[in-house]
């Protein structure tokens, strides 16, 4: 077991923020996971995955324990499906595309959502129509009193929008070791009706996507709105989209009658953060080496060398921008340490 000190954690967090880890240790099995979590010289522990969900505000005091658990294969077919078994250490797109190398269908609206494949569950990853819950069976995942694997399935973990029961009651008692996944093998479900897949598949001069097609069109998208974490620092959206009651968004229409939405239930509506962000003036606006990317109002960029508590208070002076202008909060989807 090689546990290291005083390392930092630059490479491990998307949106490159160089902060130290007091310890740390990669683990590549299950049992090298377990035996670190008993050891007892290291009483605070804090488990990293891709580190693409979080903004690292210092250094960590802790024993930080990479899970790169590798390992993807296929555990049953039958006539039109395939169950999948990927382990937490998996980077997710590459795990995108292993899937639709092999033609199985449904995750090609996630391509190139950063993350380890153990951490989508937590926050029920989703894009352009799709959201982790539609393929997911069920999730292994070590609890951390017992050191027992428990099995969640689907309807155990109340995923909700970039929600789950591992935000909630299970939040900090379990590591996800493994995910399952039911995927087409045949009669795909395409999804591309959602924002610019359809025009971009123009574009691409493809009248009949293939799943394959359909992933290089969101591909295509996502580099031309979103920033590339290996060459800028960011943890795609800082925020959720708020979601209000109709009542709040009708008095927001008296002023903005442009505002979007989009309808969560019949007294509900989901107002895009990025909308709210860009007309409160800070898309694209830059404090020496950090800022609101221009493309995407939603997303906070590191542009080098920036501290996350620079980047913390950023955010907190857009959250009480928007609320001061819109009269709704918007709430940080990254997690902050
Ligand atoms: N908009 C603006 N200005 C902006 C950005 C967005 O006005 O700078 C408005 C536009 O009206 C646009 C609407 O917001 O039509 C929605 O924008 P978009 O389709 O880009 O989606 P989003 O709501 O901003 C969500 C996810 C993304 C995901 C996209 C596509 C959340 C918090 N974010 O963004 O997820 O890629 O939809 O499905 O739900 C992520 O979680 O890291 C992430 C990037």
């Amino acid at each position: 077991m090689h546990i290291q000190h005083n390392i930092s954690l630059k490479k491990y967090n998307t949106f490159d923020l160089d902060v130290n880890a007091k310890h740390f240790i990669s683990v590549n099995t299950l049992t090298e996971l377990t035996s670190v979590l008993k050891l007892e010289d290291y009483p605070n522990k804090l488990m990293l995955g891709g580190g693409s969900n979080m903004l690292l505000t210092k250094n960590v005091e802790a024993l930080v324990i990479h899970i790169n658990l590798k390992g993807t294969s296929v555990i049953n077919e039958v006539a039109d499906h395939a169950f999948i078994k990927a382990n937490a250490g998996e980077n997710w797109h590459e795990f995108v595309l292993w899937c639709l190398d092999k033609n199985f269908g449904g995750l090609e609206n996630m391509s190139l959502i950063p993350g380890n494949v153990g951490t989508s569950p937590i926050q029920n990853i989703g894009a352009y129509g799709v959201e982790l819950k539609d393929s997911f069976v069920s999730c292994e995942a070590l609890n951390l009193n017992t050191l027992e694997i428990e099995v969640f399935k689907n309807e155990d973990c109340n995923f909700g929008y970039r929600n789950s029961i591992f935000k909630n009651e299970a939040k900090g008692k379990y590591i996800i070791t493994s995910v399952d996944f039911k995927l087409t093998k045949k009669k795909h479900q395409l999804q591309t009706n959602y924002g610019a897949i359809t025009s971009q598949l123009e574009v691409m001069q493809i009248s009949n996507p293939t799943i394959k097609d359909v992933s290089n069109a969101i591909i295509a998208i996502r580099q031309s709105k979103l920033p590339d974490p290996k060459k800028i620092g960011n943890s795609g959206s800082f925020f959720k989209n708020p979601v209000v009651p109709s009542k709040v968004f009708e008095a927001l229409k008296l002023s903005f009658p442009e505002a979007p939405s989009y309808p969560v239930s019949d007294n509900k509506v989901k107002v895009p953060a990025g909308w709210l962000i860009e007309t409160a003036g800070f898309k694209g606006k830059t404090f020496g080496n950090y800022g609101v990317h221009k493309k995407q109002a939603l997303v906070l960029v590191n542009y080098g060398g920036a501290k996350g508590e620079d980047i913390l208070a950023l955010s907190k002076l857009i959250q009480k921008t928007i609320y001061r202008i819109f009269n709704i909060w918007i709430e940080a989807e990254v997690n902050i340490l």
